[in-house]
């Protein structure tokens, strides 16, 4: 397996510029089996949850062409199978929006119960409930999800809870159905505008997305077109957060600042300086970090994907910060590898108490999640001494070269391998051989 050892202690600072956003594309690229033909998909992150999506995409039949600088070309005029299989889909969380994809154009899919972070309680009942409400049956027999229609009627979906992944795989499936679809209580993560946005290009007819009511006309037909994934609002939140951590100075290029304008408040609240322009935005920090508590919610909110990132900047705030996390059940997992740093973190139940001491110690950790492992990079970037970070696949999931960034602002980081007997997870580096 591969680790990151980092030696902490170095301001970051200069240019960095923020790669195409996870939690889209891994939407975007199976809802190119959506259309009639091929399309262009830009701005496609270089993150192992990528390279999953598009071994599917290929296992399934589509043709796939990398054509550099972050670009494919799919064409899914050539799928001939429906079915996710359990070593691939366990892998990603992700895999489960082939579903809401093959079911919106085939009116079948077979596809493996979803994997991903060890984050709780992660159920789909959800998405079944979309995929029923449009005139779906399923069946869930040895970990696999079986879907399958005689026709897709557009109806009214109530979600029981705002959710990203059920929002977006019920947008998949009602984009070829007959009628008009409304999703209440939808969510409004960037994400989903950009999955709305991608399907619009693509000839369909969706209104609302951002806002917890989503309608959609189904449409008979969708062409090629060429798209654009938006900036990750997480990445770039991540790197703004290491940036206060280490008392530096950067402009993050290639963002939306409105996306960032919940963790811009929040950061402001701790002490750090930000300036936005129109793509980027400037964070710089000239004081000391102050005690701030935090609310993790569905997105305007503060993004549950940052909570361990900006526990970790609370750690070296003085004084009592209070996190409260909304989404996830178990997501201060970290809170045990961040102790083995000298952070002083009580946890009871979804709310985690953290006694600010203004600094850490590098330590040997273990990443076991993937914003744990950008918070554990965090830690060791501020941290006296030496961090080494095992199990840095879980970052590659979703992290675009964080490492060769990190290194261009100054940290001192290098990712070295270790010998391991274990069997090698999904590929890390470099794209999938497409
Ligand atoms: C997406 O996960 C993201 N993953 C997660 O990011 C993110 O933490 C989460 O949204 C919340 O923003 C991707 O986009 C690939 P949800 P998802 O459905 O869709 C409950 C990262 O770090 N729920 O919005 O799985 C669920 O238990 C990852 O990039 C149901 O009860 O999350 C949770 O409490 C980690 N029934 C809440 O809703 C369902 O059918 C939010 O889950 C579905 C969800």
């Amino acid at each position: 397996m591969d680790k990151f050892i980092i030696k902490g202690g170095r301001r970051l600072t200069g240019e960095v510029i923020i790669s195409g956003a996870k939690n889209a594309a891994v939407a975007i690229l199976p809802a190119v089996i959506l259309s009639d033909e091929p399309c262009v998909i830009e701005n496609v992150p270089s993150i192992s949850d990528v390279n999953i999506s598009i071994r599917i995409l290929k296992e399934m039949g589509a043709g796939v062409e990398y054509l550099g600088n972050c670009t494919y070309r799919i064409d899914p005029t050539t799928i001939d199978k429906f079915c996710v299989p359990y070593e691939t889909a366990r892998k990603m969380r992700a895999s489960y929006y082939f579903l809401g994809a093959l079911l919106g154009k085939f009116k079948k899919a077979r596809v493996s119960m979803p994997g991903g972070c060890p984050l709780g309680d992660r159920p789909i009942d959800q998405h079944l409930k979309a995929f029923t409400a449009l005139g779906s049956e399923y069946n869930l027999s040895q970990g696999m999800i079986d879907l399958k229609a005689e026709k897709l009627e557009g109806n009214q979906i109530f979600f029981d809870v705002v959710t990203v992944g059920a929002t977006m795989n019920a947008m998949l499936a009602a984009v070829r159905a007959e009628g008009l679809t409304v999703i209440e209580n939808a969510a409004k993560e960037p994400h989903i505008v950009d999955l709305a946005n991608f399907l619009n290009a693509m000839g369909a007819n969706i209104i609302g997305a951002g806002t917890d009511v989503i309608k959609i006309k189904g449409v008979d037909h969708l062409h090629g077109t060429t798209y654009s994934v938006i900036p990750d609002q997480i990445e770039a939140g991540t790197f703004m957060v290491a940036v206060a951590a280490t008392k530096g100075d950067v402009l993050i290029k290639n963002v939306i600042p409105k996306h960032l304008e919940s963790i811009t408040k929040k950061l402001e609240k701790i002490g750090v300086n930000i300036q936005q322009f129109d793509d980027s935005v400037r964070v710089w920090v000239d004081g000391p970090l102050v005690k701030t508590n935090v609310k993790t919610a569905p997105h305007p909110g503060f993004p549950t994907d940052m909570q361990s990132q900006i526990a970790t900047l609370l750690t070296l705030a003085e004084g009592t910060s209070i996190i409260t996390e909304n989404i996830w059940e178990q997501r201060f997992r970290y809170v045990d590898e961040l102790r083995r740093m000298g952070a002083d973190i009580t946890v009871n139940g979804k709310v985690a108490l953290i006694e600010g001491k203004g600094k850490l110690m590098g330590a040997p950790v273990k990443a076991c999640d993937l914003r744990a492992g950008a918070a554990l990079i965090i830690a060791g970037l501020a941290a006296s001494g030496v961090t080494e970070i095992e199990d840095i696949f879980h970052i590659e999931r979703g992290y675009d070269c964080m490492e060769g960034k990190l290194r261009a602002l100054g940290a001192d980081i290098e990712k070295v391998s270790v010998p391991d007997s274990q069997s090698k997870p999904e590929k890390q580096n470099g794209r999938e051989a497409v």
